[in-house]
């Protein structure tokens, strides 16, 4: 068990990569507080079958600056500290560019990033408080490394986190707070259902054909599935990534080589 009674907050952890993650660190022994702006309900019944004493439910947005505050001091009032931060929610859209509308830009960078970032900050600052270190995760994408026509706001969001994951990582290097992102390629979460939609309809395609074609141009030949990414994120997460940080991980089947 390679994290067995580390306290970790999983944002977006109501489904897909999130919810995988959620799992895989209740099962390495971690004590998880999982947050997402879904219906308590709706997340109750995502992990009916968890076993509850180490879980901790928070619905919440994190687009909301009260939220932030209130995940952390729940968590630490149900667990008593944080250890790891896994950043995780985020929001997919995309318009032709000449279209790309302020509306969009603004839910994109509300949730990709200033989410992201202030979670982060705020984490850190426990962090710092209780001493002893601890391991943030931030989730990237591919869509970080490169721009594309039909997804800047997404892209662009993107590169906000591979940049933020450095700045954090030197500024809390002195803390022993570790601080790395992962860039995954193209998992099948729903997410993806939303992607493949948009694409049939900006590029005229029957739905599902984008999903396939993205498939197989993966040098691994498939997409990947939530699974694939819980490795990485137990490893960044535990005492073998110690003398790493700053970094953003590719998993994504070979699509980015960096
Ligand atoms: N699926 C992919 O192909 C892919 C590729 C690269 C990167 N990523 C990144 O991986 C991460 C997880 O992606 P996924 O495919 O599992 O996404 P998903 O859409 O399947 O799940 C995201 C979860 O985040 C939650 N969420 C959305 N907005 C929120 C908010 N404001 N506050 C709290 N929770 C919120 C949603 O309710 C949902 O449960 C994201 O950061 C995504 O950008 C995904």
């Amino acid at each position: 068990m390679q994290l067995k009674d580390k306290v970790a907050i999983v944002t977006g952890g109501g489904t897909g990569i999130g919810e995988a993650v959620v799992r895989r660190y209740l099962d390495e022994g971690a004590r998880v507080a999982v947050v997402d702006i879904k219906r308590q309900a709706e997340l109750e019944s995502v992990y009916a079958d968890a076993e509850k004493d180490r879980l901790h439910l928070i619905q919440a947005d994190v687009t909301q600056r009260e939220s932030i505050d209130a995940i952390v001091s729940s968590t630490v009032a149900r667990f008593g500290r944080v250890d790891i931060l896994f950043n995780n929610a985020a929001v997919f859209d995309m318009r032709p560019l000449l279209d790309e509308s302020w509306e969009i830009f603004e839910r994109i960078f509300a949730v990709n990033v200033k989410g992201m970032f202030f979670l982060m900050q705020r984490v850190a600052r426990q962090m710092v408080e209780q001493g002893g270190g601890g391991k943030i995760v931030n989730m990237a994408s591919q869509a970080g490394r490169r721009g594309e026509a039909l997804a800047s706001h997404y892209c662009a969001s993107k590169a906000a986190v591979i940049s933020y994951t450095q700045s954090a990582a030197l500024a809390l290097a002195p803390h022993r707070i570790n601080v790395n992102g992962i860039a995954p390629g193209v998992i099948d979460t729903p997410m993806w259902k939303e992607v493949d939609a948009l694409f049939a309809r900006y590029e005229n395609r029957p739905v599902g054909e984008k999903k396939r074609l993205v498939g197989e141009a993966v040098p691994l030949g498939r997409m990947g599935r939530p699974g694939d990414l819980t490795g990485a994120a137990v490893f960044l997460a535990s005492s073998e990534a110690d003398y790493i940080t700053a970094q953003t991980l590719n998993v994504d089947g070979g699509n980015w080589m960096s």
